[in-house]
This record gives C-alpha cells, structure tokens and sequence, in this order.
C-alpha cells in the first residue's frame, strides 16, 4: 500500500472515531446540502446516501483514498480488456457483452464486439424459431417450456432478471430453472413436463460442473423415456459454455452450442449467451433494452467523477461502513417481489468475487475482505430479522430497494408497500426512546441511528434492471480494487468439490476410508447403512 492510502486510512479511522459520537439524523442540520451531496442519479437509478453515518469530510477522504489507490487506472484497465484476473490471466470484459457494435474492448489485440454481437444475432434467431413455432420438438410439438440447467453464475443472474421482469414476459414460453443436484429439485422442476415440448438449455462455462452433468444427463435420460430415437436430442438440447467441445461430447448437436468466452467471469455472465433464458421470457427487444440499461450503467461508471459515480459511492460506502466502523455484513432489502432473487444473486457475486484472505500480491490481507451480504423482501423481512436491525447489538447497514411504480393496478398494496419501506429507513435512523423510569420501558426503546441506503427507480424495467445489476457488478470491482483483491477468481470453491469427488467415490464402493476424522465416518457409515436398510 502507498503511504499516502496508509496515511488517508488512519485519517479516516479518526474522522469515523469523531462520528461514532454523532447522530445521523443531526448530520441533516449540520449539512444543508447533505441530500444533494448524497443523493445522485444515472442510468434511472437514485441512490440516496444522506442516512448514513458519513458526512462530507469523511467522503472526501474516501474519494482521496479511491483516487490514491489508483481507482480510474483500475477501471480503465477492466474496460480495456487487460489481465486484471492475473491469478488465471484473464481479462474481465462482461462490459463489452453489453457495449453494442461500435464497442472498443480489446483482447489480445482483437475487438471482441463483432463476435459478441454475432452471439446475439444467433440468440435472436434461436428465441425466434422457438417463439414463433418454426422450431419444434422432434414429433413436431410447439416448445412451450423452456428449462435451464445450471448453477451459480449460470442460473442466479438469468433466474433474477427472468422473475423481475415477469410483466415484460412474451408468454410464448415457460422458463423454469433447474440448479441444485437435489433430486427433489429434478422432481419438482421436470416431472411436470411434457418432454414433447420441453428445450434443455445446459449452461457451463466450463462444462465440467458436476451438479449441471448429471441434471442433464438426468434429462437426457428423461427425454430418451418419451424418444429413444438419439435425433431428439437436437430438437430438446441447447448449450452454452466456453468449452463447446465438452458440450459437444456430452451428445449436444455442435449447431446448438452458443459459445462464451474465458473473458467473462461465470457471475458477471448473463449479458452473454448465458442469458438465454432471460432472451426466452422477455423476447431479443426485452434482453436488447436489458443491455442498454447496463450500457448506460457501465458509460457512467467509467466517465462519472468519484463524487457523483454511483458505483463508486456505493463501494466507498461499503468499505467504509466494514473498514471503518466494523460493520460485519450488509442487508439487501427489496421493497419488490420482482426482486425476491436479488439477495441470492448479490451473495455470489460479491462474496464469490470478495471473500478472500490475501490481496493480489499473495500476502495476507490485514483486515477483513468482503463483508457478509444477506437480506429478503419487504415488507416479510419486518416480521423477521427487522427486530435484530433495530435493536441488536451488531450494526447492520441496509440497501432498501424500490420501484416506484409497479406495473400491477394494485394500488393499495403499493401504497403499503412503498410506506412501508420509507418508515423502516426513517425508523432506522430516528429511533424512539420510551420516556420512562419504568427499567421495562428499556426494553421498548429503539436507539435508532442506524445506517441505510435508498435505491429507487421509476419503474423496473429491462432497462432499469441491467443498470441495477451493473451497479452492483461495479461497486463489487470497486470494492475489490480498494482491498487490493483480484475479485475474479474463486479457488475457495474447489477444495469442498475435491473432497465431495472422492467422497462419492467411496459411496460407490460402500467403504469408508480411515483416513476421515471420527465425525465424518461417522456420518459416510449412517449414509451407508440406511441405504442398507432401505432396500
Ligand atoms: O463453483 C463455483 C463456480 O465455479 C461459479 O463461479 C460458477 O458460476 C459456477 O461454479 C458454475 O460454473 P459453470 O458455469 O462452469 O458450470
């Protein structure tokens, strides 16, 4: 680390020292233009910081630091393509998915936007053939469900945008998600189909995720019931994945394989053919507009000052909120059942991308990395953790999300909805303290001064999604860059899928090694024997 950010940090340990004995609510008075210093807008986004426990010194500092930290160069460095993945040699260019034909990125010297943008013209004309009929199942039947398996980044984002924009569906077509190797989920997901009228999208990056391979070899074994003719596979089995050989050896017809490219990181990944599902809901215009929204996201991001840069702040905020007042984990609350999958989603990819233990150099990170990210809907989440928010010990900070139309003429339920909402951010802050000697009456005080941020829109649309989703993308980058973390790779991951291989492995054999702790033989030689006595 520079001095300068060493120096810039103890400052701004201080400045969150001299806060600590301030109220949120008194920084109104003592900043007349704290809402227009903290609330700023791009891209049919508002985001509103004002009730924080940040004032104007403070982010100044955080904007110093960004600025030391070499901030601009970092996000330049990703819209250019280099390798800023170093740990596998990457460049993370998701942007250039979205930037449209007359996008610059670059890799290995070659522009990456005519291919990304013959991937789009192959989606349209595959969600075409299968919207208007001309692409059928192998004994003529119309598609009227399309499925996707995969997991993580090839099923939270497209899962997401599908049921967000669910009053934007064409409804030629069902969408339906099958992630979790759970057979249960194979079962509630696929039984009620009809395999006449089912299309699989199998999506990989790598094409070798164990969960994904057996729920489509699952399927394929399911359709084969219905046509043993192997034929149908290529009326019922499409795929994505930047390993299309693997697809292609896995029985999937080499015309049906969309690709993907080791550029685009498995989270950061529905933009690309991975968002075929999203293409199958809303229609090619819908998925377009859904690009243009981050577009715009992404044209902000990279041109904003600091000041007024949404993604910036929003990352200032959190690293400030975790390296300067200790908060442990962030709330997402969306004001939206369109939003209900958001939570899932921003758990993988900003604690996939930022839960790591030592910084781009390989040294031991001296405070913490990413911060816990969790949360629900409103208004269910009142009537469950809400109480932990307003009178737990651990501060929590909170992203209240809202639209503030919905497109339902439910006007009562919005008018709840969104009231709802306003009082749990203003409570939050303002608290109530029962006036009473009563030592019960402690037990009904609420200390209030608690942090949240407001993101609204007018509407969500296709548009105002992919500039929501782009800011979260961004923020995480920013996050990263401010820790010193390469947020693209994910090595946590493998040891648990190592372990889980060699485990199966002895379930095959009915034998447990010695090698395991007392614990885990335990539990491998219970499995073993109910299945014993199961038969
Ligand atoms: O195990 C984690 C992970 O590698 C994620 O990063 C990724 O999104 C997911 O698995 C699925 O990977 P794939 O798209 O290669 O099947």
């Amino acid at each position: 680390m520079l001095e300068s950010t060493q120096e810039l940090s103890a400052r701004l340990r201080r400045q969150a020292a001299a806060l600590a004995t301030r109220d949120i609510a008194s920084l109104f008075a003592a900043e007349p233009e704290r809402l227009q210093h903290f609330g700023k807008r791009a891209a049919g986004l508002t985001l509103d910081l004002s009730k924080q426990a940040l004032d104007e010194t403070a982010l100044t500092l955080l904007v110093e630091l960004a600025t030391a930290g070499g901030l601009a160069a970092a996000i330049e460095a990703m819209f250019q393509g280099h390798i800023i993945n170093h740990t596998e040699q990457r460049a993370v260019l998701h942007t250039a998915l979205r930037a449209g034909p007359q996008g610059t990125a670059q890799v290995d010297g070659q522009r990456v936007a005519g291919d990304v943008e013959q991937v789009l013209t192959r989606m349209a004309e595959l969600v075409a053939a299968v919207h208007d009929g001309r692409w059928t199942g192998h004994d003529g039947a119309r598609i009227t469900d399309v499925v996707n398996i995969g997991i993580g980044g090839s099923h939270l984002g497209p899962q997401l945008a599908c049921d967000a924009l669910r009053y934007q569906h064409t409804g030629h077509v069902r969408v339906h998600f099958l992630a979790n190797v759970d057979g249960g989920e194979f079962e509630r997901v696929v039984a009620p189909l009809d395999p006449a009228s089912t299309l699989f999208l199998v999506t990989s990056k790598s094409f070798t995720t164990v969960e994904t391979r057996l729920n489509a070899k699952s399927a394929r074994a399911w359709l084969a019931a219905r046509f043993p003719d192997p034929a149908a596979i290529a009326r019922h089995f499409v795929a994505v994945s930047a390993a299309p050989a693997r697809a292609v050896e896995f029985g999937i017809a080499a015309d049906n394989v969309y690709p993907l490219w080791d550029w685009v990181g498995g989270r950061y990944s529905l933009w690309s053919a991975v968002g075929l599902p999203i293409a199958f809901a809303v229609g090619m215009a819908g998925f377009r507009d859904f690009l243009a929204g981050a577009r715009a996201l992404d044209e902000h991001f990279r041109h904003a000052p600091f000041e007024d840069n949404l993604p910036v702040l929003l990352a200032l905020l959190a690293f400030w909120n975790s390296h300067c007042l200790d908060a442990e984990s962030e709330a997402v609350v969306p004001y939206d059942d369109r939003l209900r999958y958001l939570p899932d989603y921003l758990q993988q990819l900003e604690m996939e991308s930022n839960g790591k233990r030592v910084d781009r150099e390989g040294h031991a990170l001296a405070g913490h990395s990413a911060p816990i990210t969790w949360g629900g809907l409103g208004t269910n989440a009142q009537h469950a953790f809400f109480q932990l928010l307003h009178q737990g010990t651990r501060r929590v900070p909170v992203d209240f999300i809202l639209s503030l139309t919905h497109p339902a003429a439910r006007r009562e339920h919005h008018d709840m909805l969104v009231a709802n909402c306003i009082a749990q951010a203003e409570g939050l802050m303002r608290g109530r303290l029962i006036e009473s000697t009563d030592p019960l009456a402690r037990h009904r005080d609420i200390p209030g001064n608690r942090a949240s941020t407001l993101i609204t829109m007018t509407a969500l649309t296709p548009a105002t999604l992919g500039a929501l989703i782009a800011l979260y993308e961004h923020k995480t980058y920013v996050l990263s860059v401010l820790m010193n973390i390469n947020a693209f790779d994910q090595w946590g991951v493998e040891l648990g899928k190592v372990l889980a291989g060699s485990i199966l492995e002895e379930i095959a054999q009915g034998a447990v090694s010695s090698a395991h702790d007392p614990s885990t033989r335990a539990v491998l030689e219970a499995y073993l024997k109910a299945q014993e006595d199961s038969v």
